[in-house]
């Protein structure tokens, strides 16, 4: 259960909060991972790409099962975490593969220039008043044609409770209003709706980059 509202943190205190939590509790997350439960997921979304397409891997964790089911499709895999606990089990899990300690509220990447994003039970660890700014960061970076995968929780949440025995930030809008913002950065909806994976509820959306969103004519 969420307990404890989130107002007297700054971001980069929920950040550093975040990471520190996932550089104590990695292992013992990877080792309960259902690694298979999104191989459906995962294989749609490699079919949508070019093959050996540029992929950036958004809070990619360990690896595994994202990098490593992507690796092995012959993309190119780019992951960014900012917990360097999980970017080194990332690194040896997915030895083809180029793990890099970067925010993805400010990526270091230039426009255009990734065939495939995704971003996996990842994005409800930053706060909700940031996720505007994410998937604008996700959008610049997608190529004009390229795909996007996120997903996050079922329902409406913002505030901390334990994971794994530590803090962690839980917070992500309702469905409908992270479907809107994903419409108004100038995606093209392929497939939104609720997944049940492992006995859990994830809110899943797969989109196309449609144009950029300050040139819609292009
Ligand atoms: C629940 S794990 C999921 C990892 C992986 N996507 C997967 O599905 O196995 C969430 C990951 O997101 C990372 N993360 C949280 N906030 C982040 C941020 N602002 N930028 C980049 N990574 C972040 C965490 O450090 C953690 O490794």
């Amino acid at each position: 259960m969420i307990k404890k509202k989130t107002n007297k943190k700054s971001l980069a205190e929920i950040s550093r909060m975040v990471a520190t939590s996932y550089d104590i509790i990695g292992h013992d997350y990877h080792s309960t991972r259902r690694i298979h439960k999104i191989d459906a997921e995962l294989q749609k979304f490699s079919d949508l790409l070019p093959l050996n397409a540029r992929v950036l891997d958004a809070g990619s964790g360990s690896g595994v099962p994202t990098s490593k089911y992507l690796s092995e499709q012959g993309h190119q895999m780019i992951g960014i975490d900012i917990s360097d606990g999980m970017l080194e089990m990332a690194q040896k899990n997915v030895p083809d593969g180029r793990f890099v300690k970067m925010n993805m509220t400010d990526l270091k990447f230039d426009d255009d220039s990734f065939d495939g994003v995704v971003s996996l039970f990842a994005i409800f660890h930053i706060p909700r008043t940031q996720h505007h700014l994410i998937l604008s960061e996700f959008h610049r970076v997608l190529k004009k044609g390229g795909i996007l995968v996120i997903n996050q929780g079922a329902f409406d949440m913002d505030g901390i409770s334990r994971f794994f025995g530590e803090p962690m930030m839980w917070s992500n809008y309702k469905p409908e209003k992270t479907l809107t913002m994903v419409k108004e950065y100038g995606f093209e909806i392929i497939f939104e709706g609720n997944l049940v994976r492992g006995g859990e509820t994830q809110y899943w959306i797969f989109a196309r980059k449609k144009y950029d969103k300050k040139k819609k004519s292009n």
